[in-house]
């Protein structure tokens, strides 16, 4: 049988971004491309993060997806919750394989996370949000004890008095972490919280969509993250930082990568028109952290390459604005709390785990399977 000819057929397959296309209504939190803000459960980006803890939010995001009263699920449960799920994680390290080997921390993380199904990760008539936290726990103990592996160290306990910030940085550290450093973690755990319909809460909700467990849809979740175009630009961030090195020479070594046809990590986004807010937010966090003596100085250096991309980027696309995202401002204030590049998308994950497992119930809630549908643009058969 000759089934060459659908090959000829693959050259008119047109890339499909979904770009505009409303696939869910949500209460969770809306991004305004236009106006270039983000709203999180009601409250602006600007107005929580820095203010709110991590616990704080994973409880109001969980509130609303679940669409439960607002004492149903109180931070303080949340943040013993969480904590239970650290140590909880922590116990079952010896039981990962080889799960935490590979050398990209996403990739470890993805295989941690799965062995966390593997004895079924809900328990009978719990409410679901505690799933949740224990998830969100594990998250930072696999995300900890992979980069303690790497440098050759063994994994340290958790410390269940601490908030989820506290205790990533000390796992991480093995002592606990400069104040200045831990509220700037918490800061951008919480900036990352949520984000509207990006590529990683989207495939979480398709995946819980078919009826399949929580653990499931998390992992496919990260998954999606760890790309470059999603959640694995931060690090990259950073080695372009180090390839500028000084600020006089931003210009022209911005101008070298796009010659070259690369593009800018950290800058750009699908929905935002106007610079993300979130850049915003987390330039401001790594400013206190320099004022509070704890971080190395790139913020000045970031500044001009963010200046010198916008302007290369405005002349080489005039109609389509290109400005900082999340991303470039993330890898400044995380090299500033002391995190290694590699750590930088897993700690994408623990933010993010917050709002995946909002949208998971909420979409439970509305209880349809996510089914789009495509084109055929092959050949009839029998041509
Ligand atoms: N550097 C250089 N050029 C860029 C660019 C960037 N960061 N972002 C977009 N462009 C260019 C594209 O090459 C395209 O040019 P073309 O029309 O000549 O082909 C044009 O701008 C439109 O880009 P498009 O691919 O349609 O935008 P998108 O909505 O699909 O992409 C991103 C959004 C985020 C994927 C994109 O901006 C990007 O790749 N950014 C860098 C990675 C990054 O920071 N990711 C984290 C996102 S939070």
């Amino acid at each position: 049988m000759d089934l060459s000819k659908a090959g000829e057929a693959v050259a008119a397959v047109k890339a499909g971004g979904l770009d505009g296309v409303v696939v869910a209504d949500t209460a969770l939190s809306e991004v305004d491309g236009e106006a270039g803000r983000l709203v999180i459960a009601g409250h602006d980006v600007e107005a929580i993060a820095g203010r709110a803890s991590f616990e704080e939010v994973c409880a109001l995001l969980w509130r609303v997806g679940l669409g439960a009263p607002a004492d149903a699920v109180r931070p303080e449960a949340v943040r013993a919750a969480i904590a239970e799920g650290r140590v909880g994680a922590h116990a079952r390290l010896s039981e990962l394989g080889d799960a935490l080997a590979s050398d990209d921390g996403s990739s470890a993380l993805r295989a941690a996370t799965a062995h966390l199904g593997l004895r079924g990760a809900a328990k009978k008539g719990e409410a679901p949000w505690i799933e949740f936290a224990h998830i969100a726990g594990a998250l930072a103990v696999f995300a900890a004890a992979w980069a303690r592996r790497g440098a050759g160290a063994a994994a340290i306990a958790p410390d269940p008095s601490l908030g989820q910030a506290a205790d990533l940085l000390r796992m991480l550290r093995g002592e606990p972490g400069p104040e200045a450093a831990v509220r700037g973690l918490d800061t951008y755990l919480v900036t990352v919280a949520d984000h509207g319909m990006n590529a990683s809460t989207f495939t979480a909700r398709v995946v819980a969509s078919t009826g399949s467990d929580t653990v499931s849809a998390v992992v496919a979740a990260i998954g999606a993250l760890k790309g470059p175009l999603h959640g694995g630009a931060p690090g990259p961030v950073l080695d372009m930082l180090d390839g500028v090195g000084d600020p006089a020479r931003a210009a022209s070594w911005i101008d070298e990568e796009l010659s070259a046809g690369r593009r800018i990590m950290g800058m750009g986004h699908r929905i935002y028109r106007v610079r993300d807010p979130r850049a915003a937010v987390l330039e401001k966090a790594a400013g206190e952290l320099e004022r509070a003596g704890v971080a190395t100085r790139r913020l000045e250096l970031a500044r001009a390459v963010e200046r010198a991309a916008e302007a290369a980027l405005a002349s080489r696309h005039p109609d389509r604005p290109l400005k900082a995202n999340v991303e470039f401002y993330t890898a400044v204030l995380l090299d500033a709390v002391g995190l290694s590049r590699t750590l930088f998308t897993p700690a994408f994950a623990v933010g993010r785990v917050a709002g995946w497992c909002a949208h998971i119930a909420e979409g439970r809630r509305v209880g349809r399977l996510v089914r789009p549908a495509s084109r055929y643009v092959g050949p009839p058969p029998g041509a």
